[in-house]
């Protein structure tokens, strides 16, 4: 028996447009997230419906509380609350979040919320593309200060952005269109720098309005092995947790760059522009946790430099063309999932410890799930054995992490209902919770309940795995 510790708690996540639907009711204007998914409409499901939570949210409530989860982590759409992104805000989004809220409660069920899951509001794109400018920023900073005043009474546990180093990454998510290399690496620095202006002003202003209040950033966590034990092979994976993660939490904690990000930056002049008094404001602001989000693990290989890259080679998979040392190799000793992601539960165990060495501050898996096809039997049932074994090595592998005595206070998968997924709609499901819908034939997305979701349900009641 792998019982947790008391105060662990159990939940389960998701996100804005992935789920909500409704996208231009009550009020709601266009993101980016819904500009990207629309243009794939002819190819997969997009944001338009998505789970349609929107017009399901008591009932996806009760079967929360029907699974026993202890907190939801979900986002909020900015373009609900300020739909022109920094103008007037729009009560028939408040209400709706209000109403979430309340049912959750209700259920004792603590909502865990973050501000931004890839879903800017696109007015911002449109009069100065979204955070290329520091305007983005303050607009930020006023939309969190409106949800924290609004629903702060209740709401005690926030996320600022969710995986700002993976989606300052994808130029989609961030409204990069630029042909030239040189200068989109440069309009992704600034924009990166931007969000840690933002992810600043936030938490200094949840810590001053919010009695108790706690917040943090989930990163997309990064754990890449050696592919073989040359010292160059180790430099080089280590390269790719620094450029993919690492940075972004020493930036977070310690408020600058580390060495080897300011040097990345210089080389390849693409320095962002700052003003003097950002350095006191990214100084101060402290993070109460580090929200994690794991998935898989990575393989990488140093590779030369040749004429063509003389600072080094890369794989397409890392963005820093200049500056790559290394390739991402195929890890032969891990199985993947359809969807090319490494089954890799150690790595949990690994990211987790080594996050803790680093920063000692309490840690909260708000991602971690297996994104795969189900098949709907006619009687009307999900045999999801997979996802079954997944979720009890991961968990197995937190709690190994907590006998290793790192502190982690939750365990939040991904998903609690099957959502729109970023590349294949509705063909690759995460949920605990099966919604009959698929990309083209949005049905009456009924609500069905997969064998992981009773699964679940006993570790919840049993505190831990058999
Ligand atoms: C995470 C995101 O990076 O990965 C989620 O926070 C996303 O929004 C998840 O759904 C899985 O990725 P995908 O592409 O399978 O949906």
């Amino acid at each position: 028996m792998k019982k947790f510790p008391k105060n662990f708690i159990w939940g389960a996540s998701s996100s804005a447009f992935q789920i909500e639907g409704g996208w231009d009711e009550g009020g709601k204007s266009m993101t980016v997230a819904d500009f990207n998914s629309f243009k794939h409409s002819h190819e997969q499901a997009d944001s338009k419906v998505a789970s349609d939570f929107y017009h399901h949210y008591k009932e996806d409530i009760a079967l929360m509380a029907e699974l026993g989860m202890k907190l939801y982590r979900f986002s909020i759409a900015w373009s609900r609350i300020i739909p022109s992104g920094d103008g007037e805000v729009n009560e028939e989004g408040v209400a709706f979040y209000n109403d979430v809220i309340d049912e959750l409660l209700k259920k004792d069920i603590i909502p865990f919320i973050t501000l931004y899951h890839f879903d800017l509001p696109y007015p911002l794109v449109e009069k100065y593309n979204g955070w290329e400018a520091r305007e983005c920023a303050y607009a930020f900073e006023k939309y969190a200060r409106v949800c924290f005043e609004r629903f702060g009474d209740r709401v005690k546990f926030w996320q600022v952005h969710n995986e700002q180093n993976l989606m300052i990454r994808v130029d989609e998510r961030m409204n990069i269109d630029i042909e030239d290399k040189h200068k989109a690496d440069q309009v992704r620095a600034q924009m990166d720098y931007h969000m840690f202006l933002a992810h600043a002003l936030a938490t200094n202003a949840c810590h001053e309005m919010i009695q108790d209040g706690k917040i943090g950033p989930a990163v997309s966590s990064t754990m890449t092995y050696p592919t073989t034990n040359k010292p160059k092979d180790v430099w080089a994976a280590k390269m790719n947790d620094r450029f993919k993660t690492d940075y972004c939490l020493y930036m977070h904690y310690y408020g600058e760059y580390p060495g080897y990000y300011k040097k990345y930056l210089k080389e390849c002049d693409i320095e962002p522009h700052t003003k003097p008094e950002d350095e006191a404001l990214l100084k101060s602001a402290k993070m109460d946790f580090i929200a994690i989000n794991y998935y898989r693990t990575l393989s990488a290989s140093y590779l030369p430099a040749d004429d063509q890259h003389p600072k080094g080679t890369r794989y397409k998979d890392i963005d820093f063309d200049q500056y790559g040392y290394f390739r991402i190799d195929k890890n032969e000793n891990l199985v993947a999932t359809e969807y090319g992601a490494q089954i890799d539960p150690m790595g949990l165990r690994l990211v987790l410890n080594h996050y803790y060495d680093d920063y000692h501050l309490p840690l909260i898996i708000t991602e971690n799930g297996m994104g795969t096809p189900d098949i709907l039997t006619e009687d009307g049932k999900i045999h999801d054995e997979y996802r079954i074994a997944y979720l009890k090595d991961h968990i197995g592998a937190i709690y190994d992490a907590i006998e290793d005595g790192v502190e982690v206070i939750g365990y939040s998968p991904w998903s609690f209902m099957d959502l729109l997924s970023s590349h294949q709609g509705f063909k690759k499901r995460y949920g605990l919770v099966y919604v009959d819908r698929d990309d083209f034939n949005i049905k009456e997305c009924k609500r069905i309940k997969k064998d992981s979701f009773y699964w679940y349900q006993k570790v919840i009641q049993n505190h831990g795995l058999d």
